[in-house]
């Protein structure tokens, strides 16, 4: 028995591409909180088990993390002294982090204007050399394979097959602690990685004894940036939810696979569905998103609602991404609820409370 979490490579070692002399870059990711959710499912009536895997409690507070530790960490074995991504900020600042931990440098391509304000916080706290484009992630990803050909960075987007196997630990966490895999799988998708990561996750413990099923894997996409749905890439994605601002998935073809192999599907949501779905995770159970993340709860209570999903299901949420990493959208979405100012003395504190009750 191990005495601390050490992180995920740790924890499925004989499940991942490292050898007892790899020298392993964690910041201890992984691990995260399964949650149940329990006024929603009574709000809209129906018999759902509905969970969430609150993604953003990893150490960089997204799910990136989990790729990242074992990209950074055969990037460092293959003796590589840079790392390079593109990016819509989650994987910018996990790259960054980890570059740090490992002490090699990291390079990050990001759409100008277009990322949370947190994960630019966090990438320039992390020191990382940031490129900002007159473009958008999919020009930036295209860039990215390109300078790799010329420079000496090695790729730590979720082309880099490493970091899906680090991403599938996802899936065993749940199956792990459920003691089964849902029924259905929810996911926001913009690149399309993590939902092939799950995939192959549920997989790869679908196929042993560890469980007996798997689950329908439904992939949710943003109204303006939703190519599964158009059946082709797009050229100019456009979404509240920056994280998949994305229009050329990478990919493709492993999440065309997940949803044709699992009997799933594809759906899309606008921003306003996307919004509301973050604001009533946050208002009804305490449970702070970014607005990405959200579009699987979205798509859930709409496939629930619909029957689509029957009930009597279980159903898991990933939620990508932590709330506090977009506080601009957060502010917008609370523009309502405006804090009032008071003189600091007792009656007026009393008098604020009392007008509330
Ligand atoms: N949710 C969040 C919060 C994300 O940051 C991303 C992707 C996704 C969902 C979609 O996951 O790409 O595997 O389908 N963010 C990438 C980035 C593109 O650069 O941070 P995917």
């Amino acid at each position: 028995m191990q005495k601390h979490y050490t992180g995920l490579i740790e924890r499925y070692r004989d499940r991942l591409p490292v050898s007892k002399s790899t020298r392993v870059i964690s910041l201890c990711e992984g691990n995260t909180p399964l949650i149940q959710l329990q006024n929603i499912p009574r709000m809209i009536g129906k018999d759902v088990d509905i969970y969430v895997k609150f993604e953003g409690l990893n150490p960089t507070g997204s799910f990136k993390d989990r790729g990242m530790t074992m990209a950074v960490t055969k990037a460092v074995e293959a003796g590589s002294q840079a790392i390079i991504c593109a990016s819509t900020g989650n994987t910018s600042a996990s790259a960054a982090a980890y570059a740090a931990r490992a002490g090699i440098k990291a390079f990050v391509l990001i759409p100008e204007g277009k990322i949370a304000l947190g994960k630019l916080a966090q990438t320039l706290m992390y020191n990382a050399t940031i490129i900002q484009i007159n473009g958008n992630f999919d020009q930036g990803m295209e860039l990215v394979k390109e300078v790799a050909n010329h420079a000496p960075v090695s790729i730590v987007n979720s082309i880099n097959p490493f970091r899906l196997e680090g991403q599938k630990t996802a899936a065993f966490e749940i199956v792990d602690e459920l003691g089964f895999a849902p029924d259905y799988h929810c996911l926001p998708v913009g690149n399309a990685g993590n939902i092939s990561a799950y995939w192959k996750g549920y997989k790869e413990y679908a196929t042993e004894r560890v469980c007996g099923n798997r689950p329908v894997m439904c992939g949710y996409q943003a109204a303006g940036a939703a190519p599964f749905l158009a059946g082709h890439k797009i050229d100019n994605p456009e979404t509240v939810a920056t994280a998949i601002r994305i229009g050329n998935p990478q990919s493709w073809d492993f999440a065309i696979a997940a949803q044709q192999e699992s009997g799933g599907w594809f759906d899309k949501f606008t921003d306003q569905q996307i919004l509301a779905a973050q604001k009533m995770l946050s208002q009804f159970e305490g449970i702070f998103c970014e607005p990405a993340s959200a579009t699987s709860l979205a798509g859930a209570l709409n496939d629930i609602g619909t029957g689509k999903i029957p009930e009597g299901s279980k159903i898991v949420c990933t939620l990508t991404g932590n709330g506090i990493k977009d506080p601009e959208i957060a502010m917008q979405q609370c523009a309502d609820a405006k804090p009032v100012t008071i003189e600091a003395d007792l009656d007026a504190v009393k008098r604020a409370i009392l007008d509330c009750l």
